[in-house]
């Protein structure tokens, strides 16, 4: 058992308990809180959306995906805690009734949740926060139009209790720096790390798994850093999406659109990027980008550290450069990388998986190609570089019939798998016209399906 202190919809607690147990089972269960609903239980559907808060501020996350001591010195906030202490609605709850956003209801808490949580920081990009909360009858029109009238409210007072105390150090569960960890960890290689537990968590909820001996790495405060290190920037393992992407607007836009596509707003915001690499999935988003980048991956198994170019952590489908007791430390990456482009292909814009994502960094000097960095993810069992293209592109024009003669390399990089995303065939297609589709990015022209329209 893990001894947890936070504070629920105001009130602080401390509470006893196995540290696996999600926050939205321990809601309905252990506390009849039954407005946290569970719709899916694996992040898809944001029926169980809570505000969270500490330091950084409020914002939405999955109560399906969170375990208990993920709230350790945090505040949570679910529906039965929007609505003042003298019942006053807040400006979401009473938008959503002025403007007929609920139907049946289910999904109802958690939209609420998601547009308290956007407003309590003056979010107006609607579509996106609800990205990941799921209504199967109302239609988000009235909802969207609920989320806008309240816009310009107040943000309720009763929303901003004070956090819990700082808590004291290390309880072998929840280590607070990166040489706590690299102790703990080299000492219990069997260990399971988790840090936004948005792969993990579904171990539990799907797969109802034993973790053994889980570490939360939320806590350690040194490895949620982005700092500057003279032209690159090393961006912690516990950076989350969110913040990756926030970071990635002005400095790299070319992977913050492709940030903007991960998931949802709920997912982005628990979700790590080295939980992204650490994983080892041939569909990660973010290391295909980071590969086209020249990121080079820190590793670190107690006072012992390596680094390596990303691209060489993956070895084979599912398999990584990672020895037993060692973690993803950090990732560095250039400071700015202006002739980065990814795609994401999915059949949903939003919220969902890659069949493809191809990552684009040319160099084009004179009018040749002088040097090319090009990657992608669900065209085999790792993110792989596209060598032969790559070599195929090396001193030729940038013009299209070069990049036309080089689509027969593809085949050379490339043999893709059928599975329920992409057949092989639409694969092998798709990321040859995705070459096509940089060089017209490159040149200006309109490419984004936010962008084009018939
Ligand atoms: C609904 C949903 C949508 C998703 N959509 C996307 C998407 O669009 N794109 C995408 O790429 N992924 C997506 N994912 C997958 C997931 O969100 C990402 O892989 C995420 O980056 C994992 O990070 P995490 O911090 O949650 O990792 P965790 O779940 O905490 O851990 C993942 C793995 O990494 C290990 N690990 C974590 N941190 C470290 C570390 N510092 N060192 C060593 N090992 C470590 C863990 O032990 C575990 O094996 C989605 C997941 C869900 C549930
Ligand atoms: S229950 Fe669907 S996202 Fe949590
Ligand atoms: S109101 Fe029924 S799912 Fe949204």
């Amino acid at each position: 058992m893990t001894e947890i202190a936070f504070i629920l919809n105001g009130t602080p607690l401390s509470v006893s308990a196995e540290p696996t147990r999600t926050l939205l089972d321990w809601l309905r269960e252990d506390r009849g809180l039954f407005g946290t609903k569970e719709g899916c239980n694996e992040g898809d559907c944001g029926a169980c959306t809570v505000i969270v808060t500490d330091e950084t501020g409020p914002r939405a996350l999955n109560a399906c995906l969170l375990f208990l001591p993920q709230l350790h010195g945090k505040a949570v906030r679910t529906v039965e805690g929007l609505a003042g202490p003298d019942g006053a609605l807040h400006p979401v709850q009473q938008a959503l009734v002025d403007h007929h956003g609920s139907q049946c209801g289910f999904c109802t808490p958690g939209i609420a949740a998601s547009l308290a949580a956007a407003h309590a920081v003056g979010r107006t990009d609607h579509d996106e926060v609800l990205a990941g909360n799921l209504c199967r009858c109302t239609g988000y029109a009235p909802i969207i139009r609920a989320a806008q009238a309240a816009e310009g409210a107040p943000v309720p007072d009763w929303l901003a209790p004070p956090l819990p105390e700082a808590q004291a150090a290390s309880d072998g569960v929840r280590p607070r720096s990166a040489d706590e960890l690299a102790t703990l960890y080299a000492a219990h290689p069997e260990a399971t790390l988790i840090a936004g537990a948005t792969d993990v968590g579904l171990w539990v909820t799907k797969e109802l798994r034993d973790l053994p001996m889980p570490v939360f790495l939320a806590g350690v405060e040194d490895l949620r850093r982005i700092e500057a290190d003279g032209d690159r920037l090393r961006i912690g393992a516990c950076v989350t999406i969110a913040e990756l992407h926030e970071a990635m607007k002005t400095r790299v836009p070319g992977f913050a659109e492709l940030l903007r596509r991960f998931a949802s707003v709920q997912i982005r915001n628990a979700a790590t990027v080295g939980g992204n690499i650490a994983n080892g999935s041939p569909i990660g988003d973010t290391p295909p980008a980071l590969i086209a980048m020249g990121a080079t991956l820190h590793l670190r198994r107690g006072g012992e550290r390596r680094e390596m170019p990303l691209e060489s952590f993956f070895l084979d489908y599912r398999r990584q450069d990672r020895r037993p007791g060692e973690f993803v430390e950090a990732v560095t990456i250039p400071a700015a990388a202006p002739a980065l482009r990814c795609y994401k292909l999915s059949k949903r814009f939003d919220q969902d998986i890659s069949a493809v994502c191809g990552c684009f960094n040319v160099t084009v000097q004179d009018g040749s190609v002088t040097a090319a960095r090009i990657v992608f993810g669900g065209m085999a069992g790792i993110p792989k570089r596209a060598v032969a293209v790559e070599a195929a592109l090396l001193g030729q024009p940038w013009k299209l019939p070069a990049l036309e003669a080089a689509r027969a390399a593809f085949a050379a990089d490339f043999a893709p798998l059928s599975d329920m995303r992409a057949s092989a065939t639409y694969r092998l297609e798709a990321a040859a016209n995705l070459l096509i589709r940089y060089f017209h990015d490159l040149a200006g022209e309109r490419v984004s399906v936010l962008e084009v329209h018939a």
